[in-house]
């Protein structure tokens, strides 16, 4: 079994990214077990945990999580033209001490969500730059950009079928990257 760990970068009850991220997890194909992580729990990334202080237990169940994954789904709003607080912290915390990081080398893929027309474009390659120092091979094409997304899902939080289509292009091309990776 493949597993895939989907971070939402929105704590919101009833985030658009989550709704997103729900709608995707169906597309994977069988052989896959895609689960979510929770990210809303850690404390803000502290470098004195590795000193004085010791690792809080959150951030070592966060750690070990991550580290049993073998790639990671990404869906996120956009704040201020870049990634939410919240997302930025769970990738510090995953990527620290030096040398231990659990992000290391695992296939990625990111879904940049907005009610606006830009789609969240400011943190999705924000979000690129990030995995790329973290070594994270991440999914090129198609890219994954939704916006208007309030008018693309239903009253049940799903996607009609044009939309469906897409997200399963995105997904075939992310189950093609994390089998060319974990061979
Ligand atoms: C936003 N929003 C927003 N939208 C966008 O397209 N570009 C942006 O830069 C921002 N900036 C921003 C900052 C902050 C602090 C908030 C709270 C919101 C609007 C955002 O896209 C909208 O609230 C989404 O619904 C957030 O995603 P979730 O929570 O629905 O997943």
């Amino acid at each position: 079994m493949t597993k895939v760990g989907v971070l939402v970068g929105s704590l919101r009850k009833n985030s658009f990214s989550s709704k997103v991220a729900k709608n995707v997890v169906e597309l994977f194909p069988d052989g896959f077990e895609v689960e979510f992580v929770e990210i809303g729990n850690l404390p803000l990334f502290n470098q004195d945990w590795e000193e004085e202080l010791g690792t809080p237990a959150e951030v070592t169940e966060f750690r070990h999580t991550v580290k049993g994954l073998d790639a990671v789904l990404i869906v996120t709003p956009e704040y201020n033209r870049s990634i939410p607080a919240v997302l930025k912290n769970a990738l510090d915390v995953g990527s620290r001490p030096y040398g231990e990081s659990v992000w290391n080398g695992k296939p990625a893929a990111i879904i940049s969500q907005s009610p606006g027309t830009l789609a969240g474009f400011g943190a999705n390659h924000h979000l690129r730059q990030v995995l790329a120092f973290l070594n994270m091979p991440v999914v090129q094409q198609p890219e994954a950009y939704i916006g208007s997304v309030h008018e693309l899902l239903d009253e049940n939080g799903m996607f009609n079928n044009d939309t469906r289509q897409f997200l399963q292009s995105f997904v075939d091309a992310f189950v093609d990257l994390i089998k060319k990776h974990t061979k």
